[in-house]
């Protein structure tokens, strides 16, 4: 599983207590993020870069791309590209949003590639053409997480000027269509209100996980899988963020170093 950073732990939460069996090779690209306002050729070169590492190096028997902004920048190329299953989050995170919305006037909020790459747009479409959708891009909201400040009035300010179209708009539901934002639920919750349902794709990612893996899932939580967690920035610094944002699992830390220059550059 890879994100740019600490984003993706929201998806690993997911998985691992869906599936506490299965062992985690975490990657969280943090000397790169944030990748919203890269290329999205810049993006894919990135995340083929990260998921054959994971292939070659872990021998892993599935790839989660736990961030939208590779997810859109980059999951049928892996999909094509990889001999293990491949899965992403913006199609469960819509099957989130359609089954959450009572009145259909549905809204989604993410990075500015994955905003401007049009995936929402299309995904919604292709599963409820009737469905009346307002996108946002939340530039800032990333880094805001991975300086670990998910509840200061900084953040509350730039939340209430980004998401001013949503509230407009009178969304019932909204979807965090980044893997960084549901630790800003409750900024978010407050500007939106009460009534608006916030949905994220983890659950509906780690349910797909686990029909990917069929049989074999291994469920069990009487034998927990020890995980391994690596980022490419800091690691004391993910280490003790990590920690506090997904839990105890995240106990250790390792370095990994990519070469100067990415493939493709
Ligand atoms: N968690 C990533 C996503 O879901 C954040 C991308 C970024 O680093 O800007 O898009």
């Amino acid at each position: 599983m890879f994100d740019s950073g600490f984003g993706g732990l929201t998806v690993a939460r997911a998985v691992i207590d869906l599936l506490p069996g299965e062992p985690l090779v975490y990657v969280g690209d943090t000397g790169r993020y944030p990748y919203g306002p890269r290329p999205l050729d810049e993006v894919r070169a990135f995340a083929t870069q990260i998921a054959g590492w994971l292939v070659d190096e872990h021998d892993v028997k599935l790839v989660i791309v736990a961030c939208n902004t590779a997810s859109a920048a980059a999951l049928e190329h892996l999909q094509e590209e990889l001999a293990v299953p491949v899965i992403g989050v913006i199609e469960p995170g819509v099957r989130s949003l359609l089954t959450a919305t009572r009145s259909g006037n549905v809204g989604v909020i993410g990075t500015v590639g994955t905003i401007s790459s049009g995936a929402y747009q299309a995904s919604v479409a292709a599963i409820d053409p009737g469905a009346k959708l307002t996108c946002a891009a939340c530039p800032g909201f990333v880094e805001f997480v991975e300086r670990g400040e998910t509840d200061s009035d900084q953040v509350h300010v730039l939340a209430e000027r980004l998401l001013a179209p949503l509230v407009d708009a009178e969304v019932d539901t909204l979807l965090l269509g980044c893997t960084h934002y549901p630790f800003l639920a409750r900024t978010i919750a407050d500007v939106m209100g009460r009534e608006v349902v916030l949905v994220s794709s983890a659950d509906e990612t780690a349910f797909e996980v686990r029909a990917a893996l069929g049989a074999d899932a291994a469920t069990d939580p009487a034998h927990p899988a020890r995980h391994r967690w690596y980022s490419s920035g800091d690691v004391a610094w993910f280490r003790e963020l990590g920690a506090r944002l997904l839990g105890p699992e995240l106990d250790h830390a390792e370095a990994l170093a990519w070469p100067d220059r990415p493939p493709g550059a």
